[in-house]
């Protein structure tokens, strides 16, 4: 017989948590009577966005009667869900795959799925053979999952399906989320992308731009904070292009920032281009917003920039970072940047390392080019490509760099006293996580049943990345 597992309380009790034991009781109950076993294992890689769509995911199949469990040795259904944007992480799924197949020794009834970007990206391909899944499901299928799931275990549903279908109305709306453990909310307001950025999966694993209705977003929010998260991420491709009936993101910011009992919010990744003064307006005047903000660059060159189809100058950019600086001041700035991208020149890539050491971002996401097929970027001309070493030696030095700047920056606030929100157990024994405002992270002392809570925390030394403090 299937042994449900107790799930671990999370710290912000409430409506989840009933779901969730709704879910194990229905669970209970089928077993009791003899039919299979009901309990999902869900691993999830990528963006927060997939974070979100897991917990998507968990409310869809709670609902099918599914309770969620957290080791894969004890689950009828395992669903791994997928990234897509570079081809480390779609080789890290494929590897992990191939290690999943060992649970069904133990469990013949047990059910794999893909879902995600990759699932959508390779499609039926995932069926065959070697790979040993038996479903596909893609970003925009999640509301059938349940029933696909629980249909293929009872055998209603033939196993080895591919739920592909990009639906442009699909924003999940009415769906409840199950949410994993955690201080912070992650809540998705708009979903896919209209940009064509030719080096990105995305638009064509996703499809187009969808925004939820404010009163959506806003009674989500709600619910979170009703839940007991005081901290919320907004998600969206590009979060701060959404629009709908009710206003574009600045107001959708605003309202959020003003659902009572929400301390902070956080959102994520906005384009550079959709970085309004009102947006920046609302930033500064809302206490509630944290004044952080991700403005993914790619490139400091404008002849790369041209060929990403990015849609602005190096100029244009440094004077939206002027722009952030100047109405919200103690503003914490980070980027992405994409290095060997096809016709690069030592050239284009000094200007990125200038455009770096110009800005001193608190934080970079740093990243190879890595060609997706199906993107605009490979009909570039192959004779454009950077050789492999070459990009490698590229990013190292970039890393360099990078690391030195933020060193510097971060020793800059060493000594300053922040409001910390306590996030979990640091590995280093009885430290503390937890993370400012300005989307710093502090290891510090103090008991468990801080966390969920705010502290404020003194600064005292940096390793560069992150920082340890003491409460003041
Ligand atoms: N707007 C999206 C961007 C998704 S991709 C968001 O929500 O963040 C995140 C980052 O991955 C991009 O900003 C880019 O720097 C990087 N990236 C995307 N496609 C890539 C590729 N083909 N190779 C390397 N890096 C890539
Ligand atoms: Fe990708 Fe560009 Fe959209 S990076 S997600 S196509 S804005």
């Amino acid at each position: 017989m299937t042994q449900l597992v107790a799930l671990r309380r999370s710290r912000a009790a409430g409506n989840a948590d009933r779901q969730r034991s709704e879910a194990e009781g229905v669970a209970g109950a089928l077993v009791g009577r003899g039919a299979p076993g009901r309990t999902v294992y869900i691993e999830t890689y990528g963006c927060q966005m997939n974070i979100g769509d897991t917990e998507l995911m968990a409310g869809v199949l709670a609902d099918a009667g599914y309770a969620r469990v957290d080791d894969p040795g004890r689950a009828d259904v395992i669903l791994v869900n997928t990234c897509a944007i570079r081809e480390h992480a779609e080789n890290r799924v494929l590897g992990r795959l191939g290690q999943l197949q060992r649970y069904r020794d133990r469990h013949a009834d047990l059910l794999i799925g893909v879902t995600g970007c990759m699932a959508q990206r390779l499609g039926e391909a995932l069926l065959q053979g070697a790979y040993g899944v038996d479903l596909v499901a893609g970003p925009d299928a999640y509301r059938s999952i349940g029933w696909m799931v629980d249909g293929m275990r009872r055998g209603a549903v033939e196993k080895g399906q591919a739920l592909l279908a990009l639906d442009a109305d699909e924003d999940y709306g009415g769906l409840r989320a199950i949410r994993g453990e955690g201080v912070s909310a992650w809540v998705t307001v708009q979903r896919g992308c209209d940009h064509r950025c030719t080096f990105c999966i995305v638009p064509y694993v996703r499809g187009p731009e969808k925004n939820r209705a404010f009163s959506e977003v806003v009674g989500e929010v709600e619910e979170a904070v009703a839940a007991g998260y005081s901290e919320v991420t907004l998600l969206g491709q590009t979060v701060n292009s959404y629009r709908s009936g009710d206003g574009d993101f600045a107001d959708l910011l605003h309202a959020v920032a003003r659902v009572p009992g929400l301390r902070r919010v956080r959102f994520t990744s906005p384009h550079p281009n959709d970085v309004t003064e009102r947006l920046l307006e609302t930033m500064a005047s809302e206490p509630a917003v944290c004044p952080q903000l991700h403005l993914p660059v790619q490139s400091g060159s404008d002849r790369i920039l041209k060929r990403m189809v990015r849609r602005y100058t190096r100029r244009d950019f440094l004077e939206k970072v002027d722009l952030a600086r100047r109405i919200v001041p103690d503003i914490a700035l980070s980027t992405d940047i994409i290095v060997g991208f096809s016709g690069e020149m030592e050239a284009d890539f000094e200007a990125t390392l200038s455009l770096l050491a110009a800005v001193r971002f608190d934080d970079a996401y740093l990243y190879k080019y890595s060609r997706r097929g199906g993107t605009p970027a490979t009909r570039l001309p192959a004779a454009d490509d950077v050789p492999a070493a070459v990009a490698q030696t590229r990013l190292e030095r970039t890393i360099e760099l990078q690391r030195g700047i933020q060193l510097s920056v971060n020793r800059a606030e060493v000594g300053a006293v922040r409001e910390v929100l306590t996030e979990r157990i640091a590995r280093s024994a009885g430290d503390l996580l937890g993370r400012t405002a300005r989307n710093k992270v502090v290891a510090f002392r103090g008991p468990a049943d801080w966390i969920g809570t705010y502290r404020r925390v003194r600064l005292t030394a940096t390793s560069g990345a992150t920082f340890t403090g003491a409460v003041a």
